[in-house]
């Protein structure tokens, strides 16, 4: 299937079409929750059920088979996150499953007095394992966002490292603020005391094409469900880290074994073949686009016209909230210069950030509101009481239409809601 395009701009007719479930009347903005499937995904799926049900590893031709359309899929998630070794790719069920795994495989070589730095803006899946870590005598340090200026601050993060960091754990996009924190910068600045960086790029992975080597970090983490793909996840980890971590597997799977010591079980493997449509869906885009190069050349391209379509679209909302009395942003209040994804949150004075959210329910519009398991970052802020923000978030495949629809609903909703709750007033 070809996606036909005559611009650099995004032929959004085009790109819907390629998901299925945009064909019904309803307007999709929690896609930081969860995004839509491209149909290539689904059909790969469906494909790999229907035809390489077997089991892997036998000489039967069928299972030759299917051991190559798995391996073909990893093979996909390693250039699509730019990983030099597909072994290096880590396959499970979802972030949170992943990163409980890796606790498990650290576990055993951490020491008393070991020190692990943790941000409170994080989703608590990059939080709550490594939490973990303090039953072997870790420490653990927080990195507090800014409350004023809503910045993880660098010169904060120095005052925490030491000798004895052995992790710092952080976000490569907020999935309440949008905002886009500077991981390469971060390595950098971890390695140089010998500590290693994990990153959850679960929510920047959906709006710029993921690249684990510029970022700096020793273990990368996000899922393909945000991502137009199925429920399922991917851990990279750098080759000679992921060789020294303890086995998960069988004693007789070899601490070598890469990365099936760190995979218990097989991988899904129809999950697995689907995610190749993911690329070759950003291929196709980028091709349309006139890109021309290797397959991750032409991803970018296609990432490229998401970032500038996904950044008017947030400038669009952005623009109607930085004027509605009563909003306040929380987050960067524009939309530019790569500074945030357009995953937008807001409170309104003297409200429940439901009520807005249940107005917008009743027009066929999905939004939603709370603490998006970012809840130490919502106390932080002090919006417990509010319920939390409203969280409006966008893809590349929505529209100005729908963003217009969207705003004609928020400021009915904000205008009847503001000031009804004494108590936050
Ligand atoms: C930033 C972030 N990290 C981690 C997760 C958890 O991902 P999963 O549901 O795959 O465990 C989410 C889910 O919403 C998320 O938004």
């Amino acid at each position: 299937m070809s996606i036909s395009l005559s611009s650099s701009a995004l032929d959004l007719s085009a790109i819907r079409s390629e998901f299925p479930a945009l064909a019904q009347d309803f307007v999709f903005l929690d896609n930081a929750g969860g995004s839509q499937v491209l149909r290539r995904v689904a059909d790969r799926v469906r494909d790999y059920l229907l035809t390489s049900s077997v089991q892997l590893g036998a000489s039967y031709i069928h299972s030759q088979e299917a051991g190559a359309k798995v391996l073909q899929a990893r093979q996909s998630v390693a250039r699509l996150i730019n990983a030099k070794h597909d072994e290096e790719v880590v396959m499970g069920g979802a972030t949170t499953a992943l990163m409980f795994q890796l606790i498990q495989a650290i576990l055993p070589q951490v020491r008393p007095g070991d020190e692990v730095i943790l941000t409170n803006t994080d989703h608590e899946a990059n939080i709550g394992a490594w939490l973990r870590l303090q039953a072997a005598g870790a420490k653990v340090h927080f990195w507090n966002v800014n409350p004023e200026t809503l910045e993880l601050d660098l010169d904060d993060l120095q005052r925490l490292l030491s000798p004895r960091t052995i992790w710092v754990a952080m976000t490569h996009a907020s999935n309440v603020l949008g905002t886009v924190n500077p991981v390469a910068e971060v390595a950098k600045r971890v390695h140089a005391v010998g500590g290693r960086l994990c990153v959850d790029a679960v929510a920047y992975a959906p709006h710029r094409l993921v690249d684990v080597q510029a970022s700096g970090a020793d273990v990368y983490v996000f899922s393909f469900y945000k991502v137009f793909g199925p429920h399922y996840a991917v851990l990279w980890g750098r080759r000679e880290l992921l060789l020294q971590l303890s086995s998960l597997n069988h004693y007789f799977i070899t601490p070598q074994t890469i990365p099936y010591k760190l995979q218990p079980g097989n991988v899904n493997y129809e999950l697995s073949y689907g995610c190749i449509g993911i690329s070759d869906y950003l291929e196709a885009v980028g091709t349309s686009l006139g890109a021309q190069g290797d397959a991750r050349s032409r991803m970018q391209y296609a990432f490229d016209a998401f970032e500038r379509h996904e950044d008017a679209l947030a400038e669009q909302l952005l623009t109607f909230l930085r004027g509605k009395a009563g909003v306040r942003i929380i987050g960067h209040n524009h939309a530019r210069d790569g500074l945030r994804v357009p995953t937008v949150s807001f409170v309104v004075r003297g409200a429940a950030s439901e009520s807005i959210v249940l107005h917008t329910d009743r027009f066929g519009i999905g939004i939603r509101f709370g603490d998006f398991y970012a809840k130490r970052l919502i106390e932080a802020l002090g919006l417990q009481a509010q319920g939390g923000v409203v969280r409006v978030s966008i893809a590349h495949y929505n529209t100005h239409e729908e963003i217009a629809r969207l705003i004609t609903q928020l400021d009915a909703a904000i205008d009847a809601a503001i000031d009804t709750l004494p108590s936050l007033a």
